[in-house]
């Protein structure tokens, strides 16, 4: 077991699991291969489905045997086994806490239905009175704080829905795509998990490494982790992978660089939304309202930005003069009334 600590192994999961003989997980994150013929190295994803839900009870079988008592595990999966993966957790004892749906855009195309859009993500735990949810590390600001500035909010914030949406697919042009593997998670969908469903010192589990996402993370937030992965070249990218992300913040959440198209779309939403800057500086839910657009439109970038930092954006564009004048509406006057 200590030989699977903090390293990435190379090998089947089922079977590198099989041997271990106390639970050691405290959170296992699953993001095993869909069989719908995704494109590996090692692995083939398009085998028969009687198959896949046996190998799909195995893996899940030895994954629960690892989990600690208190553990959380999460599974992600598809629409074509999502049926599966809950009758088989309900026949092992797991409970489960939520079935998130994780919303994405860039979708992949279709012309005869419509786009797929979503992943399911499961999240059970062993028991269902006694497991670790640090909900002040994962709450986020609140229509009423945000836009209605209303005394009543939460200051804390407010809990997310159980459906995921400002995380966007690390698609092939994005500036975080890994070219060597072909499906990869956004490091910050797994900082919610890990930081929701661990503690410090907790060691967290990936049956599935892939590109090694969950273990950069947890490094990142100074957990215990395990990765399995059973491709040669997986393995040694994602330790590289993971030597080099010490110091380094969870992508999409550090700073962030600003780059001309943002300017301009903030210098086109500032004329759409028709708000001088000394009023958006002053009425914080004005400012708070045209962050959160900002922010929606920006979600594919990976950012989210703070009303502040959007003020400063706005300021330093007028005083470079590139801004420009808003579109004055025009004020009624009574005589006009009157005729
Ligand atoms: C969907 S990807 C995981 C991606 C990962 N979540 C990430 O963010 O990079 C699934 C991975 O499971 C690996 N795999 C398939 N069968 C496996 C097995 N039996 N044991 C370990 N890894 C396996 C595949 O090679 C593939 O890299």
């Amino acid at each position: 077991m200590e030989k699977l600590l903090n390293r990435i192994t190379c090998g089947n999961c089922v079977a590198l699991l099989r041997k271990t003989k106390e639970p050691f997980a405290d959170l296992i994150f699953a993001d095993p291969p869909f069989n719908i013929g995704y494109k590996y190295d090692k692995y083939h994803d398009k085998v028969k489905k009687k198959n896949y839900i046996a190998w799909t009870k195995d893996w899940m079988t030895v994954c629960k045997k690892v989990l600690k008592p208190h553990g959380s595990f999460y599974i992600a999966i598809g629409d074509e086994y999502s049926a599966n993966v809950k009758i088989i957790a309900d026949e092992l004892g797991l409970f489960m806490r939520n079935w998130i749906i994780w919303h994405y855009t860039f979708g992949q195309r279709t012309k005869k239905k419509f786009a797929r859009s979503h992943t399911h993500i499961f999240y059970f735990v062993n028991d269902k009175d006694k497991f670790t949810f640090n909900d002040h590390a994962v709450r986020t600001p609140s229509d009423r704080q945000l836009i209605y500035n209303d005394r009543r909010a939460n200051p804390a914030g407010k809990m997310p829905d159980d459906v995921w949406s400002h995380f966007p697919r690390i698609c092939g042009t994005f500036r975080h795509r890994r070219n060597w593997h072909p499906c990869h998670m956004p490091e910050s969908l797994l900082a919610r998990i890990i930081r929701v469903s661990s503690d410090e010192g907790d060691w967290v589990l990936d049956p599935f490494s892939g590109s090694g996402t969950t273990a950069v993370v947890a490094a990142k937030l100074k957990k215990k982790y395990t990765g399995i992965e059973l491709s040669g070249e997986y393995t040694r990218e994602s330790r590289k992978r993971i030597q080099n992300c010490k110091n380094l913040p969870v992508e999409g959440e550090g700073p962030r660089e600003w780059t001309d198209y943002m300017d301009r779309e903030l210098k086109w939403l500032y004329h759409e939304n028709n708000v001088p800057t000394g009023q958006l500086s002053v009425e914080e839910h004005k400012l708070a309202l045209f962050t959160a657009k900002f922010n929606s439109i920006m979600a594919n970038e990976e950012n989210h930005f703070t009303p502040n930092e959007i003020m400063k954006r706005l300021i330093r564009l007028r005083k470079s003069g590139k801004l420009g004048p808003l579109h004055q509406k025009k004020v009624r006057t009574s005589k006009a009334k009157s005729s």
